[in-house]
């Protein structure tokens, strides 16, 4: 159970992070290159609609996986020695994930929607500005999950 758990948890992350790396160093550069404001907002829009959903299921994949690696491994400590402790790396990813996760609510919920909704309406500033905040929260986003993969494997 625990092997497959971290598996999926792999899986969702590499999703997560694999996505957040297209986006950051191709799509965008790509897109902000070659296309016109409007179609370029309608192309980010419709990828953005597409990639956050698969990120809400990483969510909560990592989320659901990631508490039972951290519990399994505190109960096995806490019943060989007394004591339920984890590294402090684990820690780390913990909170690390937690906010990664709440900045991903700022962009789904909050960011997107305005997008979306200003996409709709053809209130083209208001586009810009809101995908100026979702292109902020991901790229805080790319750098905590890489804090959070490096302390779970560097910080014991
Ligand atoms: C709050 C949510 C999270 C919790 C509780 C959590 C917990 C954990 C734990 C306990 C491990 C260590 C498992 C082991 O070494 O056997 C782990 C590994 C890992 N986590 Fe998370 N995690 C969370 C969120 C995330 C996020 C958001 C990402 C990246 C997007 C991530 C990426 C990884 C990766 C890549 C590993 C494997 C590192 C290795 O190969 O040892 N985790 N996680």
């Amino acid at each position: 159970m625990y092997d497959l758990a971290k598996l999926l948890h792999l899986v969702s992350a590499i999703v997560w992070m694999g996505g957040m790396t297209f986006m950051l160093f191709a799509l965008r550069p790509a897109a902000l290159a070659l296309l016109e404001p409007q179609p370029r907002a309608r192309l980010m829009g419709a990828v953005w609609q597409r990639f956050f959903r698969l990120v809400l299921v990483a969510v909560v994949v990592l989320f659901a996986t990631g508490s039972h690696l951290y519990t399994t491994a505190f109960k096995a400590a806490k019943a060989a020695t007394g004591v339920g402790s984890v590294p402090l790396g684990w820690n780390l990813m913990l909170g690390l994930g937690l906010l990664m996760m709440l900045a991903f609510g700022h962009i789904y919920f909050a960011g997107f929607a305005k997008f979306r909704r200003a996409v709709a309406a053809a209130e083209w500033p208001q586009a810009a500005q809101a995908a100026g905040q979702i292109h902020k929260l991901v790229v805080l986003n790319f750098v905590l999950g890489w804090l959070a993969i490096a302390s779970v494997r560097l910080v014991h």
